[in-house]
């Protein structure tokens, strides 16, 4: 076996040094080695956008995202989205709009749109179609979640 390495990593606003084999990715140390379940991994190959993750603000695959690339770098799961017991207006518009059904694909739509709603606080319906085209929802067509997506923007522009 090869040597695990020691880095470190920031999630959701935690420090942690974690011990990790070179070969493993982002998706593997945040599931198997952090046990934070919620990020999920479906097709392994940067497809579906299952496993979205917030990396150094921007949305990423974890699962073909090497963990070294990773060191002392700030990620966000879906476990980083609600604070102080509330959810996330993202996570309460989704809940509102019936934006799921098997629920397989929601933490990777949820943590795309977040990243996307970071950079684009406004956005046309067109925008969020074009955003959540990477993520795949087999139950929705992804219709609602991206009215979900338009309504948490402006819930979240009421709050500012
Ligand atoms: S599981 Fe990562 S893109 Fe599908
Ligand atoms: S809610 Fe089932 S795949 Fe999206």
């Amino acid at each position: 076996l090869i040597a695990k390495i020691p880095i470190k990593l920031n999630v959701n606003g935690h420090d942690y040094v974690v011990e990790v084999r070179p070969h493993w990715t982002l998706n593997h140390v945040l599931r198997n080695e952090m046990g934070l379940k919620g990020t999920k991994q479906s097709c392994g190959t940067g497809e579906c956008g299952a496993c979205t993750v917030v990396f150094n603000g921007k949305a990423v695959c974890s699962c073909i995202f090497p963990v070294m690339k990773a060191d002392c770098g700030k990620i966000v799961t879906i476990e980083g989205l609600s604070s102080g017991g509330k959810l996330h207006p993202l996570q309460e518009a989704f809940v509102e709009h019936g934006a799921f059904q098997c629920g397989f694909c929601t933490p990777g739509v949820i943590m795309k749109a977040k990243a996307f709603l970071d950079g684009n606080p406004a956005p046309t319906e067109l925008d969020v179609k074009e955003a959540l085209v990477g993520n795949i929802c087999r139950c929705t067509g992804l219709v609602k979640p991206i009215k979900a997506v338009l309504a948490a923007a402006e819930k979240m522009s009421k709050k500012e």
